[in-house]
């Protein structure tokens, strides 16, 4: 069973939706989330560990934070670092510690609406003032160049006439909590891997498919489906 910590400086429904895929896995689920960092006190995902009983900590954005999150990190025996809407650099020298064992959820379908400052509102408004027809969520690992490390998995989302920020990102969200955890899974299982020249490669059985526009209205329950039979078919058994 793999150890996972989750970093969130949100409101924490990527940290949510993971924490309710690995128990509805239960003994199919390759890891366990051991802790939660947060790099706020107020941040709405340090609540939600304390009410789903995960450790978590404040592990303060200053000079001795790199220090202070490796400590947290090795304390607690981690194998496998979740980003689920941390905003912050994650320090070079984890980023190296953890290479191939790091991943992260963005909300548009990488390489594009990526880069340092991409975040959160940010993304839609650049999706949107593009004039882009279809966005998604892209999980990937994490190596030192901000939103470019390999492609784990990706899932498109249409943009709808009239959208705003709000409406895209809600539509976004919702294919997050259904795509990134599958991903995180994956990974943890051993599924996926990050080769020498920085590739994500699949061992075993590979995602059979690529992207799928799904038509809607579809419900979270379908969605999910289309996305075990692109990613892991065994997932639905
Ligand atoms: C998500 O949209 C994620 O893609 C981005 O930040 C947001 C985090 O939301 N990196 P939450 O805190 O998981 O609710």
């Amino acid at each position: 069973m793999r150890r996972i910590a989750v970093l969130a400086s949100g409101r924490g429904s990527n940290l949510d939706a993971l924490q309710r895929y690995l128990d509805a896995l239960g003994a199919r689920a390759a890891a366990t989330i051991a802790l939660v960092v947060c790099d706020r006190a107020s941040a709405g995902a340090l609540a939600l560990a304390h009410a789903l009983g995960i450790d978590a900590r404040v592990a303060a954005p200053s000079a001795e934070h790199a220090a202070q999150l490796g400590g947290l990190l090795s304390e607690f025996d981690i194998d496998l670092l979740v980003l689920a809407g941390w905003v912050r650099h994650v320090p070079d020298d984890v980023v190296r510690a953890f290479r191939g064992r790091l991943v992260n959820v963005h909300p548009a379908l990488l390489p594009a609406f990526g880069g340092q400052g991409m975040y959160g509102a940010r993304v839609h408004r650049a999706v949107l003032d593009a004039g882009a027809r279809i966005t998604g969520v892209t999980a990937h690992f994490v190596d030192e160049t901000y939103d470019r490390g390999a492609i784990i998995a990706q899932w498109p989302v249409p943009v709808a006439p009239g959208d705003t920020d709000e409406s895209l990102a809600a539509r976004v969200l919702r294919v997050e909590h259904l795509l990134y955890p599958r991903a995180v899974q994956a990974v943890a299982a051993g599924r996926v891997s990050l080769d020498d020249q920085g590739r994500a490669v699949w061992t075993g059985d590979a995602p059979r498919r690529g992207l799928i526009f799904v038509p809607e209205p579809v419900e979270d329950h379908e969605l999910a489906r289309y996305i075990d039979d692109a990613l892991d078919p065994r997932a639905r058994s």
